[in-house]
């Protein structure tokens, strides 16, 4: 299954609410979605109606399989919640990962190994160990960016993969990438104006643009989903857009083969030899 990263440089932009959301319009509209929080605040679980005070997750599963802690949810993606950790964890699983990066590239190779389902992860701001893991393994690194001016400053840094990595690695990961613009304001016309030059330099690269919407504070509020909550919202809408354009750009598993394809001529050995 295909692996989409939710990334930013910057925090705060709505990468938790949009993994969230996106996830939810992808799973309505027929798709299997498994969500998977890398982020230590741990805030995803919260838009599915987990409670507080349930801690368990990737970083806390018992038994040593991270993946028995994968839940489904009543909205219908399945969950895998970070698990929380205190500064002092987080620094840890971050030492961890640094030397260790298969502690999660592992469990999430096993989980992409089914070719029906859409694994959406969360990444915490910025540069991480956890998305430093995982960022091979993505079909597309979706860069979520406000429409203003410190968002539209970052632009060249985000589309060169820089904030990614360096050299080829983050030559291919630009290649994946794609954007969603978050908290665009009609009534501003800076955000207005942001948003039109963001669009118009990356063309078919935008996936969509979400309103700013109270609405979706107050559905995280009431631990629900925006489709849930106020489905008749233009937020809502633009929600819906961007999980369908998501979906068309991700890459069709190939499908089954049922027999081996012959070797191409040059390499096939029983040709060797032979003038
Ligand atoms: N389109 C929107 N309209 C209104 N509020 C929004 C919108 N998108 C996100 N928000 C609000 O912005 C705040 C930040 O969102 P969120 O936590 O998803 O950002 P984040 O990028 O995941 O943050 P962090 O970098 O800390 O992980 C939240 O209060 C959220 O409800
Ligand atoms: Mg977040």
């Amino acid at each position: 299954m295909p692996l989409v990263c939710m990334s930013s440089p910057k925090g705060g932009v709505g990468k938790t609410t949009l993994t969230a959301n996106v996830a939810h319009a992808l799973a309505r509209a027929g798709h299997r979605v498994v969500v998977l929080d890398l982020d230590p605040q741990n805030a995803l679980r919260l838009h599915f109606g987990v409670a507080l005070h349930d801690t368990a997750g990737f970083w806390t599963a018992s038994g040593g399989d991270p993946l028995s802690a994968v839940r489904q949810t009543t909205a219908g993606p399945a969950l895998l919640p970070h698990g929380s950790a205190d500064m002092h964890q987080a620094l840890q699983i971050n030492a961890s990962l640094a030397s260790n990066p298969a502690l999660l590239a592992d469990p999430v190779r096993r989980l992409l190994a089914d070719p029906e389902l859409i694994l959406l992860a969360d990444t915490p701001p910025g540069a991480s160990q956890a998305m430093a893991a995982i960022l091979p393994m993505a079909a597309l690194v979706v860069v979520i960016l406000l429409a203003d001016a410190a968002s539209t400053a970052l632009l060249p840094q985000v589309e060169s993969g820089a904030f990614l990595g360096q050299g080829t690695l983050a030559n291919l990961v630009a290649s994946r990438a794609r954007f969603v613009l978050n908290q665009v304001d009609p009534a501003s016309r800076l955000s207005v104006s942001a948003a039109e030059s963001v669009a118009a330099h990356l063309g078919s690269r935008l996936l969509g643009a979400v309103l700013r919407d109270p609405a979706m504070s107050e559905a995280l509020a009431h631990q629900r989903l925006l489709l849930d909550f106020a489905p008749d919202s233009t937020a809502a809408r633009d929600i819906r857009q961007i999980a369908q354009a998501l979906a068309a750009a991700l890459p069709k598993a190939p499908p089954p083969v049922a027999e081996p394809a012959p070797l191409p001529r040059l390499l096939d050995p029983a040709s060797w030899g032979r003038p």
